[in-house]
């Protein structure tokens, strides 16, 4: 399963990367909004820093405009992957810029038939919103195994299924479990993953033992 980290916090980017754990990054206009950066610099700069895909989302819902802005943000760096949101201009557009060997992520999937016309338009990632389906009542991780299920049978869809909106760690368990390609995640999910209680109380031990036998490893 590949990592994404879900932000726009070039800090927390730089940090969480130098652990070797991030495959790629998300963003969105909101997390772009609460970076208060412009776009180009800030998608430039996180592209400079994570090798993998690094999705940027077009601010218009119009074809034209969309195909544009998906242009010029495919043209910043070679790891960019467009984002689009689920609507038939988002999926002409996706289908436009995938055949121009772009790679695009269709964002805001609520239902597996969405998922289905994200493939068949080409796209590289789909992104169905596990959390936002759990907020309104709905079982998210269902939605993932469908997907995934789905796309199982047709080999010719390569479309990964980027589990998206992901709160908390049972969220990205789950998500493996059911085989998603990809889970990106907040910052602060991907460091509630490393802990575990009895990891700290056996390393506390561990550590005092350490020191009884007196020797130094170096
Ligand atoms: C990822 O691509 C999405 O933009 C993100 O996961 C949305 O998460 P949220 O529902 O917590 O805003």
């Amino acid at each position: 399963m590949k990592f994404f980290i879900d932000t726009a916090d070039v800090a927390e980017i730089r940090e969480l990367a130098a652990t070797g754990l991030v495959d790629g990054v998300t963003t969105n206009p909101s997390l772009i909004a609460k970076s208060g950066r412009k776009i180009l610099d800030v998608i430039a700069e996180i592209c400079d820093i994570v090798p993998g895909p690094i999705s940027a989302e077009v601010g218009a819902t119009d074809f034209d405009t969309m195909l544009a802005e998906g242009r010029k943000l495919a043209a910043l760096r070679p790891n960019v992957a467009v984002k689009v949101p689920l609507t038939f201009p988002g999926l002409k557009t996706c289908k436009v810029l995938a055949d121009e060997g772009v790679r695009v992520n269709v964002t805001l999937c609520f239902s597996a038939n969405q998922a289905i016309l994200a493939a068949k338009a080409g796209a590289a990632f789909v992104s169905p919103f596990v959390g936002r389906l759990d907020d309104i009542g709905q079982d998210g991780m269902e939605l993932i195994g469908d997907i995934v299920s789905i796309f199982d049978n047709y080999p010719a869809f390569t479309t990964e299924v980027l589990a998206a909106s992901i709160r908390h760690p049972m969220h990205v368990t789950e998500a493996a479990r059911l085989g998603a390609h990809v889970a990106t995640v907040p910052p602060s999910v991907l460091r509630q993953m490393v802990q575990h209680p009895l990891t700290d109380k056996g390393l506390a031990t561990f550590l005092a033992d350490w020191q009884k036998t007196g020797q130094a490893i170096l």
